[in-house]
């Protein structure tokens, strides 16, 4: 199946733009190629971000519900101040004795199940995913992956083979199987079981072609199949990768940091506690540093034989700024405010779903929220979707929409989000909802 993974892309020449942005757009085309995506029919000229709003190169304000690495607010000061502080410093890698990186290292861990010993830094969450796939093939001896259908884990050349979000013009590697996400349209209302049984499917397709099973790999709430955010999902399908002999990675790149209103990780939501976990994105607060949490005898085989260095991983000036995102979530009560809020704004979008029937189910834990827009007779309505995500970029709301079918309004704001804020893209959209025809 061939499909345009971002539906609401910006497409050249389909609307007329101002000078100033028309002639950014060239030259973005003429400099990055033809590769790169923009978010929104009319392309957004941000200049400035500060807490939950961006700013516009005119001046404007938009409410950003979307940006899920700006976790704490657009440039915390706290964030700022700790990251310029450093760089002012000694900006440094881990070949040297630095105690950042290993108090940062040490607070991570404390967030994590005992059984998880170390941390491994990377710059990016595709890097921590390609780690944990060289670690896993090296512990198990196995090569075979299973995901999600619509999953995504990263850009390296090893990680997209396994990211089927891509679309079709990346093609999955021989030794990827995908499986449904535990959706229980799809699975059944033991949404657990038919997970579980469909990961067994994958894993007894894998030996039937002579691959071993290395890992199985999914986002914890399954943020590009749609976001399910139901807890209980995984433990049936986590036992059969390690009777098969993998290893369960949760990818927490999206999840975590307490985006679910419920502690620091998605993974504890479903009562597992994985071999490896990958997080990236909201670690900084938009400096690039990521990391692979692992269980110390997943890493005793790839340790003794390889070396692991990277450049700009675990750097000076990227664990003083997970340190002080650390300590912002922690002393702003921030997943206190993710659980408050986030039901709060699950409320709001029934009561207005009880108004305006294109608005489906709503699956939503903490501030992740997935909305599915349907058609008049309940199916997957993508077009009207990206007519609401352009009408409320107009209106001064950034988001976006997620789901095989891109169908599903992706709700991700951050972690700082008030009941006012809720109050204000409630009303946007209820203004763009009824301007549909
Ligand atoms: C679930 C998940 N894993 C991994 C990644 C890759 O992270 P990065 O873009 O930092 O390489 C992403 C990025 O969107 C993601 O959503």
């Amino acid at each position: 199946m061939t499909r345009d993974p971002m539906p609401n892309a910006f497409r050249p020449g389909a609307v007329d733009l101002p000078p100033a942005e028309a002639d950014l757009v060239a030259r973005r085309q003429a400099a990055l190629g033809p590769a790169y995506r923009l978010f929104y029919q009319r392309p957004l000229h941000l200049v400035r971000g500060e807490g939950v709003w961006l700013y516009d190169a005119e001046g404007r304000a938009y409410l950003d519900t979307y940006n899920n690495v700006a976790s704490v607010g657009h440039c915390h000061p706290r964030v700022v101040a700790a990251m310029a502080g450093q760089a002012a410093q000694l900006a440094s890698h881990t070949r040297y004795l630095h105690d950042g990186v290993l108090t940062l290292a040490e607070r991570l861990l404390a967030t994590l199940p005992a059984a998880i010993g170390h941390m491994m830094f990377t710059c990016t969450g595709s890097e921590a995913n390609d780690l944990a796939l060289r670690i896993a093939r090296a512990a198990t001896g196995g090569t075979g992956i299973i995901v999600t259908e619509n999953a995504y884990h990263g850009v390296t050349a090893s990680v997209a083979e396994f990211s089927p979000s891509l679309g079709a013009g990346v093609p999955l590697g021989a030794h990827v199987r995908t499986v449904p996400p535990p959706d229980p349209r799809r699975l059944g209302a033991d949404a657990a079981a038919g997970f579980a049984a469909a990961v067994q499917g994958a894993i007894d397709d894998l030996r039937r072609h002579g691959i071993k099973p290395a890992v199985l790999i999914v986002d914890t709430v399954f943020s590009s199949d749609g976001v399910f955010a139901a807890p209980d999902l995984l433990a049936g399908a986590v036992a059969a990768i390690r009777a098969a002999g993998g290893l369960f990675i949760a990818d927490e790149v999206q999840p975590g940091f307490g985006r679910l209103g419920q502690g620091m990780w998605g993974f504890a939501r479903h009562g597992v506690v994985p071999d490896m976990v990958s997080m990236g994105k909201p670690m900084g607060n938009g400096y690039p540093v990521a990391g692979l949490a692992l269980r110390p005898e997943v890493i005793a085989e790839f340790g003794a034989h390889a070396r692991y260095f990277n450049t700009f991983g675990g750097n000076a000036v990227a664990a003083a700024t997970a340190l002080a995102v650390l300590d912002v979530i922690a002393d702003e009560d921030l997943i206190a405010n993710a659980a408050r809020t986030g039901a709060l704004f699950a409320e709001g979008l029934r009561d207005l779903a009880s108004r305006h029937p294109i608005m489906g189910d709503l699956r939503a834990q903490g501030l992740f929220l997935g909305q599915d827009i349907l058609t008049p007779d309940g199916a997957p309505d993508a077009q009207t979707c990206a007519v609401l995500v352009n009408g409320l970029r107009d209106e001064g709301v950034l988001i976006s929409a997620t789901g095989p079918a891109g169908h599903v309004l992706k709700i991700r704001p951050p972690l700082t989000f008030s009941a006012d804020n809720v109050a204000f893209f409630l009303d946007r959209l209820t203004r763009v909802l009824k301007r549909l025809p």
